[in-house]
């Protein structure tokens, strides 16, 4: 097979060369994320391997079908940058399910207790010499609550976490884990009995902005937030208000809705054009990075050895598992 791999960083080569000789596939490797102008660079591939700043609309499909790809591999397991209902029978698109749920989870408990406990801010006055601890004043999770948006993979590592910490836990997914022992509440519930609200649910058209300024009004002052999931799951403009009414004790966010484009990118000589991105920044209590919460060698591994049994499954007519339909 012959892939070809928009949006690459060095890592992604570390990861995907050594192992795509084993399977004997030829693969080319693009900085270039996958747009309609760069689209055409398809000509004579297979496949084209996306990651989740690519953004593929019902056009591009059209035209990726016309160039004889067969499918797109996602290097994620979200698929909200496809656009799959387009793809119905004109393109495969497979995706790498779970390649390591804990690195997420781990992630989003060090964001909760970076923004809880201001070790960012601690870094940064230790290096200083500034060995003054006002203002750093954290709060103990013990026996705190913990509410979880989505009860999937990552949603369910984060409550063992949470667990380890001896927080009660409270939920809210519509379609509830079997034999997962939480309380499962209506959302607003959840947002009214949490200390701490972590995010794990996919993007959707139902869970686009599920954060915004009524669903944060059902939450407690003094409330922790962190999203690991999607940026569009929260209401920027909304989160922006609420912080500057000191509704957040901290807001960990490992993703932004306008984030593609900039995520991934050094952009340190540029102007932030971004004003909602620019005033988060501001805030002493939050704490934004770049989309990485999947980023450790354990899920890279996995991510690298999935999307390739992918295109394995794909070449052979194996059953594909791993397909994203639109049902
Ligand atoms: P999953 O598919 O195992 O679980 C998602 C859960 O969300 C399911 O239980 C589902 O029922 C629930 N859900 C669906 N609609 C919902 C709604 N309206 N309200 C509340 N819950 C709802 O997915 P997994 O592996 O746990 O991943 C969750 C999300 O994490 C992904 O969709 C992705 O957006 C994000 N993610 C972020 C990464 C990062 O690097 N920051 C890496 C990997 C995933």
């Amino acid at each position: 097979m012959k892939i070809l791999f928009y949006g690459t960083k060095p890592y992604d080569k570390i990861w995907f060369e050594p192992m795509a000789k084993d399977y004997g596939y030829e693969i080319e490797f693009l900085e270039l994320r996958c747009t309609k102008e760069t689209v055409f660079l398809a000509k004579g591939y297979d496949a084209i391997c996306i990651f989740i700043n690519d953004y593929v609309n019902a056009q591009m499909i059209g035209e990726l079908a016309g160039l004889g790809v067969q499918a797109i591999l996602l290097r994620s397991a979200g698929f909200n940058h496809v656009d799959v209902r387009a793809a119905r029978g004109k393109l495969h698109v497979l995706r790498v399910p779970s390649y390591s749920p804990e690195a997420v989870a781990e992630y989003a408990a060090a964001m909760l207790q970076t923004v809880n406990r201001f070790t960012h801010r601690a870094y940064t006055r230790t290096r200083d010499f500034n060995m003054n601890i006002n203002g750093l004043m954290g709060q103990d999770l013990y026996h705190k609550c913990a509410g979880i948006i989505g009860t999937g993979k990552i949603g369910q590592a984060m409550i063992r976490i949470c667990r380890g910490f001896g927080m009660h836990i409270v939920a809210y997914d519509p379609y509830p884990a079997q034999g997962l022992d939480v309380e499962y509440l209506p959302l607003e519930e959840v947002l009214a009995r949490a200390d701490v609200v972590s995010l794990h649910c996919p993007l959707t058209k139902e869970t686009k902005h599920i954060i915004n300024r009524d669903t944060i009004a059902c939450m407690k002052d003094g409330v922790l937030l962190v999203n690991t999931s999607r940026g569009a799951l929260i209401d920027s403009s909304a989160l922006l208000e609420g912080l500057v009414a000191k509704k957040f004790a901290g807001v960990g966010l490992d993703v932004y809705e306008e984030e593609e484009g900039l995520f991934y990118e050094d952009r340190s000589n540029d102007i932030m054009e971004d004003e909602v991105l620019a005033r988060l920044t501001t805030f002493p209590n939050v704490l934004i990075t770049s989309h990485m919460g999947f980023f450790t060698k354990e899920a890279m591994q996995a991510i690298a050895i999935e999307t390739l049994e992918n295109a394995y499954a794909l070449e052979n007519g194996l059953p594909l598992t791993n397909e994203v339909t639109a049902d």
